[in-house]
């Protein structure tokens, strides 16, 4: 697509939507809730959509994607919706040889650890993604005012990915390449930028309305580590995006010690996990930016007067922010009832409508 053909923004009703004003940081009629994993395995319907067919199938298949996305918007009445997808997507479509294993996650069979294996990463097209472009399409259409957020992995967590062969809890092959390897690993982060721009593109440009990068495994790492090996690959993706004006959202578990620079890699949203008090949150992303979170997942296993105690502290720590987005502080957990989503949504709601 070229520059001229390029979406000239999305429909009013979705510009002046809450969720794109609360990340813009405008006054908003109530504050915008959405769920991190809000399509997935804690929906009955997502897991009949589902049955036999694979993740990654599942993926590539927009009539699945638009049906599994809009699953949640029209249960819980969120004000986003996720675009249903993995971080993996645009991997498995540059023909990087993994596959998602049910309980799992990711799983390659031939790690990237050499500068053999960096040749094997190749750059992403959009023709590489031809049904990403189509199901954004087709859901934009569904989803009238309701905002539709694409989404990425960072460079560093599909990395954790590559060089480990799967989930990893102390990335340890991640973190020898890091030190070991400092050209190699540059190298490979700022391959892993460009494809991730890509894919993001791609979103942008079928009619994503704004876009969250997840880093999610970031808080493995120093501060000093993170901004020198990691932060360069991350501000690279959200330059590559700046010029289509779409809010971009940056988010990572356990990034506490993050958040000042996280927020300078360039995201007008940074996300919270529950271990930092939100009003602390915001204190250390610094102004400027939109916050976004950070309810515990695990909060909504509680009793629904538990939940929404929780729920009201979180709100109450966002008094002061200036473009809140209420979430979790990570996805929803797959056991989780439905109905407590349903009722948290329009809890948040009734307690900050004006
Ligand atoms: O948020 C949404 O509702 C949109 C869908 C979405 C999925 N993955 C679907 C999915 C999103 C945004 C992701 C992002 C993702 N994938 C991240 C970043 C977010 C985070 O949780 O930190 C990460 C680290 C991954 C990698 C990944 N893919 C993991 C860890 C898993 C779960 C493994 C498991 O089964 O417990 C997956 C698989 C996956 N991605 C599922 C879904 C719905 C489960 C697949 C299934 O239903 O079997």
């Amino acid at each position: 697509m070229s520059a001229n053909d390029r979406p000239t923004g999305p429909p009013t009703a979705t510009r002046d939507s809450a969720f794109l004003k609360a990340c813009r940081r405008e006054p908003v009629p109530h504050t915008p809730v959405w769920f991190m994993r809000q399509a997935g395995r804690s929906l009955p319907e997502y897991r009949k959509a589902r049955e036999g067919t694979g993740m990654l199938e599942s993926c590539m298949r927009p009539d699945l994607v638009t049906e599994i996305t809009l699953q949640p918007v029209r249960r819980h009445r969120v004000d986003a919706a996720i675009y249903f997808s993995d971080i993996v997507v645009p991997l498995k479509a540059i023909g990087v040889d993994l596959d998602i294993k049910p309980g799992v996650g990711p799983v390659v069979e031939r790690p990237i650890r050499s500068r053999a294996d960096l040749d094997r990463l190749r750059p992403l097209e959009p023709a590489d993604v031809a049904y990403v472009a189509e199901a954004v399409g087709m859901l934009t259409g569904e989803l009238g005012g309701t905002p539709l957020i694409g989404f990425a992995g960072a460079p560093f967590t599909l990395a954790s990915y590559l060089v480990e062969g799967g989930p990893s809890k102390n990335h340890e092959h991640t973190k020898a390449l890091m030190y070991g390897d400092p050209q190699l690993w540059a190298d490979l982060l700022d391959r892993l930028a460009e494809i991730t721009a890509a894919f993001l593109r791609v979103q942008i440009e079928a009619g994503a309305s704004a876009v969250q990068l997840f880093d999610s495994w970031a808080g493995a790492l120093r501060p000093r580590d993170y901004r020198e090996s990691v932060l360069p690959a991350s501000a690279k993706v959200f330059d590559a995006v700046a010029e289509y004006g779409v809010p971009r959202i940056h988010f990572g578990v356990g990034t506490g010690e993050l958040l000042g620079l996280m927020a300078t890699a360039g995201a007008d949203v940074v996300g919270a996990d529950w271990r930092v008090p939100l009003d602390e949150a915001a204190r250390r992303i610094g102004p400027g930016h939109a916050v976004q979170g950070n309810l515990d997942p695990a909060v909504l296993f509680a009793p629904r007067e538990a939940v929404e105690e929780q729920a009201a502290q979180v709100l109450e720590a966002a008094r002061d922010v200036h473009g809140h987005i209420f979430n979790l502080g990570h996805g929803v957990l797959p056991d989780t009832d439905p109905d407590a989503l349903t009722r948290l949504v329009a809890y948040v709601h009734e307690a900050t409508g004006r």
